[in-house]
């Protein structure tokens, strides 16, 4: 049987997916790229990033000091060399965009403006108002159309990563319009396929973001990196969760609480609204259990006040916040305050990858929130993911394009025998089966629960366990599912139980590896453990997996000139 043959195949087609495909071609222009997306690439969930892109851009700035602010920011768990690399290659590729033509805000003399942001000590978070990521999508996806080397498989989804002799050569892909399951071979493959969010049900995440990279190469026997870092954003509109931009407090926006107090004085005094996310959270959390939080129908919130900031700088640099909150809340923001709570927002763990976005297993790439390439350790600092995304994404396109020059061509037959077998698996799994009784969405609204009350802003023992059980429960009612729709066209029952399998595979590693981390260190907050331990914990959590639960190993963290000091702001 003939197959769709790549030298690269590119799965994902947001920021990082769009930008390794670009720069697998401009490595080398006789490469084929083939890219994989189980949306249209302009729906990727990067269109939803807000406030901007990190880079140490302006003369006041320096390498050192953006990377030292990561390092700090990520409660010293990034590996030191992945952040001094990250941090002289982000201008690098922000001026590229440029090039490409990126519509960001300017100032006066033309220059790209920048603001400040979270946990940073100078302006540094490039913007294009407050829509930076759907002009940056926009950009890299108009590049990639002038590249007759890219060919793109849209709305495909992807079931499993093809392993011949201990190498990746490939992927299943279910086409969504005909149904059809393909083998598309590849000589190297590049896992871009974004975050988890959606195992949380109070998340900023669109629902694409399953998790479906990491369950991929967690399931061909690559390690989970950190899954326990998830990271809390302060501000998300109660109920919806849509993400209010943290460029409303880089540009002067207040937090109180319901005594009219800005209370992030008691946290972080030295930086205010400008704090962490992971403190603000943790702050905002307490608050609330205090006593000092408004109440709501969709439970406690914090007022974000942009008020005194005036109509037109708002109109200017945050016309998107305006919009959001006359359409979701029925508030102008100039006028009322915008109310939020900590949301889901990112996850900081992912596909265990080294600093050229390489895994273990020779041919396989990953790059962007899917990866974890150990840029962000415990907490990443807000705008350092879109730079993290280009950076990383162009590492790994390079990467996968000069071992695709060297790799032996991918052979036809073990291919075919797995391509059989996987489309039998799903078709006897899901399509065929009889007799299921339990309904996919009310699965994953359980799970959802569950993880938000076991697994969110602070964390103890108990919680993890009883979510351990909960989650092993839902595993066996998950063998009971039943597939409502068996067309073959658009089968969105089909991807929604597809996707609930992912993600009930990557919450037990985030519940395994948080359960076992006893300590708290940026975002993993234990209360049973309040104190971070250098001596025990300055170390990574690689979960492997097994047929029971995770089996987790430890890898000691890069440090190379930031020796780990107290985090304090
Ligand atoms: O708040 C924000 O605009 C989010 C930015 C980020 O997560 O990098």
């Amino acid at each position: 049987m003939e197959f769709e043959s790549y030298d690269v195949l590119v799965v994902g087609g947001g920021l990082a997916g769009l930008r390794a495909a670009i720069a697998a071609v401009e490595a080398n222009p006789r490469v084929k790229v083939g890219l994989v997306s189980k949306v249209y690439p302009m729906r990727s969930h990067t269109v939803s990033a807000e406030g901007g892109a990190a880079a140490a851009l302006r003369p006041e700035d320096s390498y050192e000091n953006h990377a030292f602010d990561t390092i700090k920011g990520s409660d010293y768990l990034a590996d030191q060399d992945v952040v001094e690399a990250f941090v002289r290659e982000a201008p690098v590729e922000l001026i590229q965009m440029e090039h490409w033509g990126c519509p960001w805000t300017r100032d006066p003399d033309g220059k790209i403006s920048a603001r400040p942001f979270g946990g940073m000590t100078t302006w540094r978070t490039c913007f294009a108002a407050d829509k930076t990521g759907f002009h940056m999508l926009h950009t890299v996806f108009q590049t990639s159309l002038k590249y007759d080397q890219i060919h793109r498989h849209d709305e495909a989804f992807v079931t499993k990563l093809l392993i011949e002799d201990s190498r990746c050569v490939g992927v299943i892909a279910l086409d969504q319009r005909s149904g059809r399951f393909d083998a598309i071979t590849a000589k190297s493959v590049i896992l871009a396929t974004g975050g988890l969010g959606r195992v949380y049900a109070f998340t900023t995440n669109g629902n694409i973001c399953t998790g479906d990279g990491m369950a991929l190469a967690y399931r061909s026997g690559v390690g989970l990196k950190d899954m326990e870092m998830v990271q809390f954003h302060p501000t998300g509109l109660p109920f919806t969760g849509i993400l209010i931009t943290e460029a409303v407090r880089g540009e002067g926006g207040y937090l109180t609480n319901s005594e009219g107090e800005r209370f992030l004085k008691r946290y972080v005094p030295n930086k205010m609204e400008l704090g962490p996310r992971d403190i603000i959270s943790r702050a905002m959390v307490t608050e609330f259990e205090e006593g000092r939080g408004f109440e709501g129908p969709h439970g406690k919130y914090m007022h974000l006040d942009v008020r005194h900031l005036g109509e037109e700088a708002i109109d200017r640099k945050l016309p998107f916040m305006r919009e959001l909150g006359r359409e979701f809340v029925g508030i102008d923001i100039v006028h009322e305050p915008i109310p939020v709570r900590p949301v889901q927002h990112y996850m900081m763990g992912g596909v265990d990858a080294d600093i050229s976005s390489a895994t273990p297993i020779p041919g396989l790439y990953a790059a962007g929130e899917c990866a974890n390439v150990g840029l962000n350790g415990g907490n990443r600092l807000g705008s350092n993911s879109l730079s993290e995304c280009l950076v990383f994404g162009a590492a790994a396109g390079r990467a996968a394009a000069h071992y695709a020059s060297s790799a032996k061509p991918v052979t036809t037959n073990p291919v075919d025998a797995m391509l059989w077998d996987e489309a039998r698996r799903v078709e006897t799994a899901y399509l065929e089966k009889t007799g299921g009784d339990e309904r996919i969405g009310t699965i994953r609204e359980e799970m959802q629960r569950d993880m938000d009350s076991g697994a969110g802003v602070f964390r103890t023992k108990e919680g993890l366990e009883k979510l351990t059980d909960q989650l092993g429960g839902l595993r066996e009612r998950f063998e009971r599912i039943k597939i409502e729709d068996s067309s073959r066209t658009f089968n969105t029952d089909l991807t929604a139980a597809l996707e609930l399998d992912f993600m009930l595979e990557v919450s037990q590693t985030i519940v395994a590896s948080a359960l076992a981390r006893e300590e708290s260190r940026g975002a993993h907050a234990r209360r049973d453990f309040p104190e971070r331990n250098d001596e025990k914990f300055l170390k990574h959590t690689i979960a492997y997996k097994t047929d029971t639960r995770p089996r987790l190993e430890y890898r000691d963290v890069r440090i190379t000139n930031f020796k780990p000091q107290a985090r304090t702001y």
